[in-house]
């Protein structure tokens, strides 16, 4: 019990104290103390916020018809693919590529190849890594499902308000996958018509609000997986747009060609 505590009491609560304060002296913690304790809080506080968040962008996720995949590293096997040396190696470029932003910070990739050849697994496996590793939020977008979207959107509100927190998660998310950019597109012999008009002007405006928030910011990665040549990808969309997204650097673009088609061939 601590009696000078208690001394400092009027007389009339003393027995009252007495009776309910515990045996042990009352620590008062020291400044050092209390400082330690609110670092440690709002650390946590942060730390929690942080997964929600995480949770909340994911949930933003537009996934092919609707339906969420997911592709690890490990999952990744280069004997689906008649030639395995380069199967093997294109997943090495992914898996380096996760290392080298975990490492010194975030930049834009882009897989490019014909359908069926694993782009989207190792997008995937790239955003589940840097996930595990980093602790980055990451959000998958299937353009197919955005262009829908955004051309519903004239009239109905609840649409304008989703494509509102969408186009947010799109913003903030560390990692975003476009996935199939280019398709949005139409057809490669209508893009490459004379007069052909490119992507719808509420999307582009979309993609550029993105694409300049997103821009050089070293926490920021946009994967874009497509079958689009970057010709093709300027009919479409603003130069302006493609520069953003999709990198030149050639460490960081993992081309498939020379790929099979690996659902064909399950199939
Ligand atoms: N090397 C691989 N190892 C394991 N699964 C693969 C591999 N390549 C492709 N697949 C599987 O084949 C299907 C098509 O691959 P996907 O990544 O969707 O191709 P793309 O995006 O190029 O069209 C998916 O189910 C994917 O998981
Ligand atoms: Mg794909």
């Amino acid at each position: 019990m601590n009696e000078s505590l208690l001394e400092s009491l009027p007389v009339g609560l003393r027995e009252l104290a007495r009776q309910h304060l515990p045996d042990k002296p009352v620590h008062i913690p020291t400044p050092e103390e209390r400082d330690q304790r609110e670092r440690e809080l709002s650390r946590r506080l942060t730390k929690q916020m942080e997964v929600q968040k995480a949770m909340v962008y994911l949930d933003k996720s537009l996934w092919p018809a609707g339906i969420p995949i997911s592709f690890t590293f490990g999952e990744w096997k280069p004997n689906k693919q008649p030639d395995q040396e380069k199967a093997r190696a294109i997943g090495n470029q992914a898996w380096t590529i996760a290392k080298e932003a975990t490492k010194n910070g975030a930049f834009n990739v882009a897989l490019l190849g014909s359908p069926g050849t694993g782009k989207t697994s190792l997008a995937l496996a790239i955003a589940d890594k840097l996930k595990k590793d980093k602790g980055w939020s990451w959000m998958f977008v299937s353009t197919t499902e955005l262009k829908s979207l955004v051309e519903a959107q004239f009239d109905a509100y609840d649409v304008k308000q989703r494509i509102a927190n969408i186009k947010r998660a799109m913003t903030e998310v560390n990692v975003l996958i476009l996935d199939d950019f280019g398709t949005e597109g139409g057809l490669v012999s209508r893009i490459n018509e004379p007069g052909y008009k490119g992507a719808h002007a509420n999307l582009q405006q979309l993609m550029y609000e993105v694409a300049n928030a997103r821009y050089s910011k070293t926490d920021k990665m946009t994967i874009i997986t497509t079958n689009n040549t970057n010709q093709e990808l300027e009919r479409i969309y603003d130069p302006k747009i493609v520069s953003r997204l999709v990198t030149k650097k050639k460490a960081h673009r993992i081309a498939f060609n020379g790929m099979e088609d690996v659902r064909a061939m399950e199939g």
